[in-house]
Order: structure tokens, then sequence, then C-alpha cells
């Protein structure tokens, strides 16, 4: 099918109010904005923190402790509500910002090797993102400072030096954070004890209960790294215990590699509200959805009707016509305490369709080939990671909209290929096999299955310097899926 036609049927996909970006007035009014960015004067931060990385001994099994790294946050300035704990477990804490909000970070790297923090998903400078040439050594400090741009979304941060990071977030290095604003507010979603973070990571536990990297040798390189055990916001515990009411789920791929086909037990429909970069224009239902590493999910499910007692599973379900087994992710189990239902707007927020017209290449998209190479493993075009330049195709004007397109027809396994900066919108997607909520919203990550082309258009309108774009599959990455890219 021709690339317009996918766009036409993606548009109609979103229903009417959808097709409104099709408007010459809203064409146009997209294109103010874009002209008239604000060039905010700087407030004082109302968030000042200090986030670190140190070695820890965290208790996931009754017999034996486990040796993780892992991020501990500590307000400095501001309300000591915005970082808490995500469990007792691994993973980071949870820090909530609010858009426009100016977030300050004291980054100290109490791990043995070198590191930096990014900030996925979220649209900073380029010194502020953790580009692997920022990465400070053990015993360094980086400071951050930077304003939140992004609209309310589940965003999360983890390490990012070149060739190490895979290790790193195996060891635990992953923490969340939740961006809210004024338009998320109004709609009165489930919040508090009916909101919870669901981070899902795998990781191969030996018989001493630690975590083992890279044991398979070239195999956990190539296919990246699996694990034998499930993890629900770094602890092995995978239930959460709601109220009868709706229930807000929001849902992060933490893991290495692993992709997982999401699907509720008892075969309702997932009710999608929000991707990578926040609220849909309108709640999506699905039977099951992909979800690959650094992928997000906003759900709503309604557990009015349950009973105290009753439970409801999150599962990951073997893709149509492939072999395997279902197996939890996340069990709820409901109490008998009376929750409320809720149901979502026709509108949930205001997505802008980035207009096709707007990009400067549309007749030329710029293409990149997801290929492995027998000097450098998995590679982007065939070239190794260089981490101080880019090609004249990764060179782009500031302020211009382009068409990038992810070639994965000549490998048979699946990449997400993650892109810093602002995020972007998917366009269309050769295969048609692969689709519906998983490209819809702005998008910051978007999974290349076997065989499939995938156009995104993105605007490089906010920050000027030099960013990356890789795979995340961390062994990928690590290997040689990254590419630096330029907006000059
Ligand atoms: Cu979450 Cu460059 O990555
Ligand atoms: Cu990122
Ligand atoms: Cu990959």
């Amino acid at each position: 099918m021709t690339h317009m036609k996918s766009r036409r049927r993606f548009l109609k996909s979103l229903g009417a109010t959808g097709g409104i970006a099709w408007s010459a007035t809203a064409w146009t009014s997209t294109f103010l904005v874009n002209t008239l960015w604000p060039t905010s004067a700087r407030a004082a931060s109302n968030l000042a923190i200090r986030v670190s990385a140190k070695p820890r001994a965290v208790s996931l099994f009754p017999d034996r402790d486990t040796d993780v790294w892992s991020y501990d946050a500590q307000v400095k300035t501001g309300n000591q509500n915005r970082v808490r704990a995500s469990g007792k477990g691994f993973l980071g804490p949870v820090i909530e910002v609010r858009t426009g909000e100016r977030l300050a970070v004291e980054y100290v790297n109490e791990i043995p090797e070198e590191s930096i923090i990014h900030w996925h998903g979220l649209d900073v400078a380029a010194d502020q993102d953790g580009h692997p040439h920022h990465t400070v050594p053990s015993g360094g400090t980086y400071n951050y400072d930077f304003e939140i741009a992004n609209r309310a979304g589940l965003y999360f941060f983890h390490p990012h030096p070149h060739g190490k990071l895979g290790n790193q977030v195996n060891r635990g290095l992953v923490g969340v954070m939740i961006v809210r604003d004024d338009e998320e507010d109004s709609l009165g979603l489930p919040r508090d004890r009916d909101e919870h973070l669901v981070c899902i990571q795998d990781r191969r536990v030996n018989a001493d209960r630690q975590f083992e990297y890279l044991t398979g040798g070239m195999h956990d390189r190539m296919m990246g790294m699996h694990g034998n055990r499930l993890f629900l916001n770094g602890e092995l515990n995978q239930v959460i215990r709601a109220r009868q009411g709706t229930q807000r789920l929001r849902i992060l791929n933490g893991s290495n590699a692993r992709i997982y086909n999401l699907a509720w037990s008892d075969g309702r429909e997932l009710e999608i509200i929000g991707t990578d970069g926040g609220l849909l224009e309108k709640a999506h239902k699905t039977q099951s959805i992909l979800l690959a590493p650094a992928e997000r999910l906003d759900v709503l499910v309604d557990l009015s009707d349950f009973t105290a007692g009753q439970t409801l599973s999150l599962q990951s379900v073997p893709i149509a016509g492939t072999a395997g087994k279902p197996f939890d992710v996340m069990t709820l189990e409901v109490t008998s305490e009376k929750g409320v239902s809720y149901s979502a707007p026709m509108q949930l927020s205001k997505v802008d369709l980035i207009a096709e017209l707007e990009a400067v290449n549309l007749n030329s998209p710029k293409s990149f080939q997801l290929i492995p190479t027998r000097d450098h493993g998995w590679t982007i075009d065939g070239l190794p990671y260089d981490m101080h330049g880019a090609s004249p195709k990764e060179t782009v004007r500031f302020g211009d909209t382009e068409i990038w397109e992810f070639d994965n027809t000549l490998a048979g396994m699946p990449h997400p290929i993650h892109v810093h900066g602002t995020q972007f919108q998917v366009l269309s997607r050769q295969s048609g096999k692969f689709t519906g909520a998983m490209d819809l919203g702005w998008k910051d990550t978007v999974l290349l299955m076997p065989g499939d082309k995938v156009r995104v258009i993105k605007r490089f309108n906010t920050h000027k310097g030099m960013f990356v774009y890789h795979c995340h599959n961390l062994e990928h990455e690590d290997m040689s899926m990254m590419r630096n890219f330029i907006i000059q």
C-alpha cells in the first residue's frame, strides 16, 4: 500500500476529530505554534533533587540478598512528596513533576564505573540529555537543570554510557518520572490509590540469587538479554491490590530486550488512553498490544463489578500464529473497598497531528537500515557508533520537520527504535500487520517487527546540538545500533 493511503487509514482510525489536522486552519495553527516556540524566561527551579546511583543489597528472595545498583533520590528544595520510592526492590524512585516546572538534579555517580543519566522521552537541551560523551567517572557528578517541556505522561530515566548501559540497567539502574499537567488534571482520571505504576522487567537470576549478565555470550548480545524471572516495580511480588472501581495503570517496559504482548486474562479488551508521550486524543480498545523495551502505556480497567478477593491478571500472550504460553505480568487483587467507576470522555486530550506537508523531505524520507554486520554486530546502516560525529543524513536543520523511515526488511528480529529529543508521530507501517494503539499518539520509541518498515515524522524545533537515536534492545544499543544526529 502506498504511504499516503496508510496515513489516511491512520487518520481514519483516529476518528473524526483526528481528521481536523488536515484542514487548512489546523495546519496553519500547527505551523504557527512551531515558529513561535516559546522562549520562556528562566524561573527559579521548582524542585531540586539529588539522584545517586549506588550499589545496594536488596531483599528480593527470602533466602539471600541480591546485589544491585540502584537509583536513590532526595529532595534538596521543594515539595518532599515529589519523590517517593517505587517499592522495596531495585527499581529507582518515582519523581513527579509538572509541565513548565524547572527541575534541578545533582547526579552523583557512586557505582564503580562511568555513567550518566538520560531522561527518556523528555525534550531537553543537548547538554541535559545524558549523551554518552557526557559520561562522568565513578565518583563524579553532573548537574542538570531543565524545564519540563513535555506534556503529562510517564517517562523514565536510565544510564547512557556507550557500551555499558545494558549491564547498568540490568543491575537495576532505572527510575521513573511522571509528568502531570492541567489538561490531564481536568479529566479527573483515577489518582492516588487508584493509579498504579506497572514497570515490567525480566532478569536472569542464578542459584545465588544474583542477576547474571551476558552469561549466554554472543547469543545474548545478538538476541538481547532475556531473563528467567519477571519483576514488577523491582520486586518479585506481582500482586497489586485494587479497589472496586476504575484503576489507572501506568505501564513501562523497563526490560533490556524482552517484548511483551499484553492482554487481560479474562479476555476483556485493554482500554488504552495514552502511549509514550502522554494521553491519546481518545481511548482506544484492543485485545492485545505489543510493548517493546522503553515503550509506555496508560491503561484504564474497570473493576467495579469485582468482589473482594477476585483477581484479574495482565498477561503476555503469544502473538497470533506463534507458539508459546501466556504468562502473568501483574495481577490485580480486588479488595473489599469500593472505589469509583470512571468512564473516559469522548475526547481525552488534543493531539495535533503533524501534517506530512510540514516535512522538508516529504518526497524523500531519510531511510535507516537495521542490519547486522560481521565487524560490528547489530547496526544502523552498517555503521559503528561514532561518539563524536554524524553523517550528512544525520544532520538536521533547526526548525525543520523531517520524515524518517526505519527499514527492518533485511533482518529477522524486532528492534524498538528510540529517537532522543522531541516526541514524534508514526505515519505508516508497511506491513499493516502490527498496528493499532502501539503507533498512536506522541511516541519516542517505535517497534520495528521483522520485515517491517515504519515512517515517523518529527519536529527538530526545540534544541540544537548532538543527540542519539538507537535500538532500545540495550544489548543492540551497546553493540553498535546507535548513531548521533545533529540539529544545527
Ligand atoms: Cu531510553 Cu537513549 O534511551
Ligand atoms: Cu531516550
Ligand atoms: Cu535492535
